[in-house]
């Protein structure tokens, strides 16, 4: 919030500010940072930068619309919040507070597996049925248990997550000693970081506990904390899996499938093979393998190799609902936000989820009015400048 009187937050990057004032540093960083010298990280948002839209005048907006179906719901703009691990830890019942924000802008939510709330406490919560993400772990029959209370909860989509079969180095969560192995000076470090952010301190871990990875709960029952968990989740993580594992999910699960992670046309092709309902073009937010291309980059070589035959959410980079029009113009139906919704639910709480879900539909609509579109089915590439 540079040169101005800082009164009110008026986009993403300001939420951003604003959570990193209000977090200790490893839980900022925990959200903000990208893995290895986080160069995908940052193509991502200069790929959204580089796009330039294409002005019309005249062209009879009054009708605009940004409210689209998707995937047999009908939802007030094509965004959904994307699974983000440890939301819980950013402020109280995090994921309750963006599922409800989520349930009242009418967009889907999807709980992460490593969420700390866990599926039944969403359900408590939600008035619309929410997203269920899976990451694969090595005990399938657990697997099995959670996708089935997914379905008891009344989760009509899952998000399989298919690009960590092994986990992609944040330097900044070592440097910060979140991957552990901290010296009696780094936990002291740590300690004073805790400490000397009261606010969130009153909040998350005296005001919001159980911080425990609520979905785990059953394979842990002895786990004392957030480390206990960490650790058998590091180890669940199953690098065998392969395409053969995605018949196994269909035989559990009757829902949609989305697959999220796809970089590439020729997997792309491959999850048209297996039926899935829509896949998910994402880096994971630059969390992973770093030197991968923007998003963006490779989203029409996508678009192109899948020739309809399954929908097509994009993530990593969004930033904005100009954004969101940009990624539709490029070929997606859908956009999944990760980063935007935790600096507002960190910052803010429920109500700076709803905000800024408010202002990605304003700024969706103003996008709309002056490039001469009405409905989100209209948005094509006609509408950049190439
Ligand atoms: C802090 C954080 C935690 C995440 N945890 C998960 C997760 O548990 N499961 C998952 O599939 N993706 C996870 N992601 C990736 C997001 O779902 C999404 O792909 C990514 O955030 C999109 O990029 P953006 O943050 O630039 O919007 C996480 C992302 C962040 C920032």
């Amino acid at each position: 919030m540079a040169s101005s009187l800082n009164v009110a937050p008026a986009c993403v990057d300001d939420y951003r500010e604003l959570a990193r004032k209000r977090l200790p540093r490893q839980f900022f960083d925990y959200i903000d940072g990208h893995s290895y010298q986080e160069k995908t990280g940052q193509a991502n948002v200069q790929a959204f930068e580089d796009l330039q839209l294409r002005q019309r005048i005249l062209q009879d907006v009054s009708r605009v619309d940004t409210s689209t179906e998707f995937l047999g719901r009908q939802m007030d703009m094509p965004v959904v919040l994307a699974p983000v691990g440890l939301t819980g830890c950013f402020a109280k019942r995090g994921e309750v507070q963006g599922l409800k924000a989520a349930n009242r802008a009418n967009v889907p939510f999807t709980l992460s597996t490593v969420g700390i709330c866990s599926i039944e406490e969403l359900q408590q919560a939600a008035t619309q049925p929410f997203w269920f993400q899976l990451y694969v772990i090595k005990d399938r029959q657990f697997c099995i248990r959670l996708l089935e209370r997914a379905k008891a909860a009344g989760c009509d989509t899952l998000v399989f997550t298919v690009d960590l079969p092994v986990l992609g180095e944040r330097y900044r969560d070592t440097r910060n000693g979140l991957s552990g192995n901290g010296s009696l000076l780094g936990n002291l470090k740590r300690g004073w970081d805790i400490i000397s952010h009261p606010c969130w301190l009153l909040d998350v871990p005296i005001g919001g506990k159980p911080l425990t990875f609520g979905n785990l709960q059953e394979a842990l029952p002895d786990a004392q904390g957030l480390s206990d968990f960490k650790g058998w989740v590091d180890e669940q993580f199953d690098p065998s899996i392969c395409w053969e594992d995605l018949n196994w999910i269909r035989d559990h699960w009757d829902g949609n499938i989305v697959l999220k992670g796809i970089l590439d046309a020729e997997d792309a092709k491959q999850a048209v093979a297996i039926g899935a309902d829509a896949i998910v073009v994402s880096n994971h937010g630059g969390r992973q393998l770093d030197g991968v291309p923007a998003t963006l980059a490779v989203l029409p070589e996508i678009k192109q190799a899948v020739d309809g035959k399954t929908k097509i959410i994009v993530d990593s980079g969004i930033r904005s609902g100009l954004d969101v029009v940009k990624a539709l113009a490029c070929g997606a139906d859908a956009c999944m936000i990760g980063r935007a919704w935790s600096y507002a639910l960190a910052a803010r709480g429920e109500q700076g989820v709803s905000h800024i879900l408010d202002i990605m539909k304003k700024e969706m609509h103003v996008a709309m009015s002056l490039t001469g579109v009405n409905r989100v089915e209209e948005i094509t590439e006609e509408i950049l400048v190439r």
